[in-house]
């Protein structure tokens, strides 16, 4: 059974408890098939107030996360185990998508660290990180709720985690298309109803249905990803 490990580091522990206490991924902890470990920068801190972040060289507003705690408390972990990567989510990375979802959730051991202010001194990303990830073209306040983010769309992955063994290869951007619009009971609310063909229980319609409904959203939508 193929179970993964990741380690969180954050300054901010309590921006983490949230996301992974409920749903899917707490279910997969449940099941023992991903153990995610909350990592408190703080406690590697300097001096009687635990510092972990200074003024940047070169002046300009913006603290930045300093070299020593991380380094400790990077250094740490990895002796404890080897991890497949070493994630900095940071806006400047590479922008996160499903592939890089699929590929990470056939790993083992993940490190995914959290920056704040202005981020972390380069030395760490020289030293240590193997991998940057961005969410988004747009600024969060840290990198906790990125961090989340990824831990939400890997660990949906990891096989057993969903009950329906097939929905996750059924997601929007599995196949370069977004998904084609559900339906649920009753089979008409408010003078809409839903598609007579999705009734009529001839499957070879329907996903034909599916596929061109797809097909319509993405070149609406998304002609970017489309092949
Ligand atoms: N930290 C701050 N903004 C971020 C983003 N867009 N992606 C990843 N980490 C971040």
């Amino acid at each position: 059974m193929n179970s993964m490990f990741i380690s969180i580091i954050t300054v901010l522990p309590e921006l983490l408890e949230g996301p992974f206490s409920h749903s899917i991924i707490k279910r997969a902890g449940d099941r023992g098939l991903l153990e995610l470990e909350i990592v408190h920068l703080r406690e590697y801190g300097l001096g009687p107030h635990k510092q972990v972040d200074d003024y940047q060289y070169g002046g300009g507003a913006g603290m930045v996360m300093m070299c020593e705690p991380l380094d400790k408390c990077i250094s740490e972990l990895k002796s404890k185990r080897n991890y497949d990567e070493v994630i900095y989510m940071t806006p400047d990375g590479v922008t996160f998508h499903q592939k890089m979802a699929n590929i990470l959730s056939l790993k083992t051991n993940l490190l995914i660290i959290c920056g704040h202010y202005k981020g972390i001194d380069q030395r760490i990303r020289d030293l240590h990180v193997t991998m940057e990830i961005s969410v988004g073209d747009y600024v969060l306040s840290g990198g906790e709720l990125a961090a989340a983010i990824v831990v939400d769309a890997v660990g949906r992955l990891i096989p057993g985690v969903l009950n329906d063994g097939t929905s996750a290869l059924t997601d929007s951007f599995q196949d370069n298309l977004l998904a084609p619009p559900v339906y649920t009971r009753p089979s008409e609310y408010k003078n809409l109803k839903v598609p007579d063909v999705l009734l009529s229980g001839n499957e070879s319609h329907i996903d034909e249905w599916r596929y061109h409904q797809s097909l319509q959203r993405t070149e609406s939508r998304r002609p970017d990803i489309l092949d």
